[in-house]
């Protein structure tokens, strides 16, 4: 059987969060990180996540009876899971494709053995190339050159291709052409394509403390730096340089080809495209199935037994609904 929703969107990917701690906090986040500066691989155990247990049996049930062969991990940071590479092995053979999305901060030290337990790529979280900002933005001290240190260690431990995430702010939106050089630079060292470099418009979330009802105010007053980019001068720039576009069906992603370098934009606040082509379902890091990135009213607890996780799969595809709000509105925060 395929999962498809009432509003025929066929689920064909699984995103878990495997943790909700990160060794960075960085300002756009609604997550409140933690830094640690213990250097070694999977350094913490975070009991109160998901079990591996869990991860594969749904990862397995997902694939063998509605053939979703395609798995994210994410976090906060999925390194800091000592069982990752445990978890990839044991879901090797039900997938296609497995992915996780990182800072990169651990990737150096991480990255052949995640290779080496089945993991096929890599999105790494980089904003800026500008050391200070990148403190600034992730309020952490010295982690940038470790990131970059992650990037080439992915490329070379072949998880490629390599995506590099930019969440595009008014503090870093100059940095794009910078961030765009050393991504060709990146490909001429390593070959065409081994880095993609996708520009994210921010998502306004609220934290979780915040009772403002208004997430542009609360950025605007909380955090300089951090507002809303207009992406449509950034589209016009990426249009003008580049040799060729197309749209990708997964929400919708436009991809610009430009000499020496594939630049994706992802606007999920454009959520009319965002959400009509959207083929994902969520599991959050205390085990609960999201239908939806932008809401948490919908959430539906997974449980052990294989035929009920399929039934509970089933149940929130059919809650699964576009999700609409103005621009610069803000979706609810989420449940953390
Ligand atoms: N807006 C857009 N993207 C975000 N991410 C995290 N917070 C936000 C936000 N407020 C994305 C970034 C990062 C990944 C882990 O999550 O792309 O790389």
């Amino acid at each position: 059987m395929r999962l498809i929703d009432r509003y025929g969107r066929e689920i064909t990917s699984l995103r878990f969060s495997l943790t909700r701690k990160c060794n960075l906090n960085c300002i756009y986040c609604h997550h409140e990180g933690e830094f640690d500066d213990n250097e070694e691989c999977h350094h913490e155990d975070d009991e109160s996540g998901i079990s591996a247990d869990l991860v594969v049996r749904v990862a397995k049930v997902a694939s063998q009876r509605f053939s979703v062969r395609k798995v994210k991990f994410s976090g906060g940071e999925p390194l800091l899971r000592r069982d990752l590479p445990d978890i990839i092995q044991h879901i090797r053979a039900y997938e296609d494709d497995i992915s996780l999305t990182t800072n990169g901060t651990l990737l150096s030290i991480c990255a052949e053995e995640l290779a080496d337990a089945g993991l096929d790529r890599v999105n790494i979280s980089i904003d800026t190339l500008n050391a200070e900002k990148y403190d600034i933005i992730t309020r952490t001290k010295g982690n940038l050159s470790r990131v970059i240190d992650g990037i080439h260690a992915a490329i070379s431990s072949n998880l490629t291709p390599v995506k590099l995430n930019m969440v595009v702010l008014d503090l870093n939106k100059d940095d794009i052409d910078e961030m765009m050089d050393f991504v060709r630079g990146l490909n001429a060292e390593y070959g065409d394509d081994s880095v993609i470099l996708q520009l994210i418009e921010l998502v306004p979330f609220h934290v979780a403390e915040s009772n403002s009802n208004d997430a542009a105010g609360f950025f605007n007053k909380s955090a300089s730096g951090v507002s809303n980019v207009d992406f449509r001068e950034i589209e016009e720039m990426l249009r003008l340089n580049a040799k060729a576009m197309a749209t990708r069906p997964l929400q919708h992603r436009r991809k610009y080809f430009i000499d020496g370098l594939t630049v994706e934009v992802v606007k999920p606040m454009d959520n009319s495209a965002f959400c009509m082509h959207c083929k994902r379902l969520r599991i959050t890091s205390d085990g609960k199935i999201k239908p939806c990135l932008l809401r948490n009213d919908n959430l539906v607890p997974l449980c052990e037994d294989e035929d009920c996780i399929a039934e509970r799969l089933i149940y929130a595809m059919k809650l699964r609904e576009p999700f609409y709000c103005e621009k610069n509105e803000s979706p609810p925060s989420r449940p953390r």
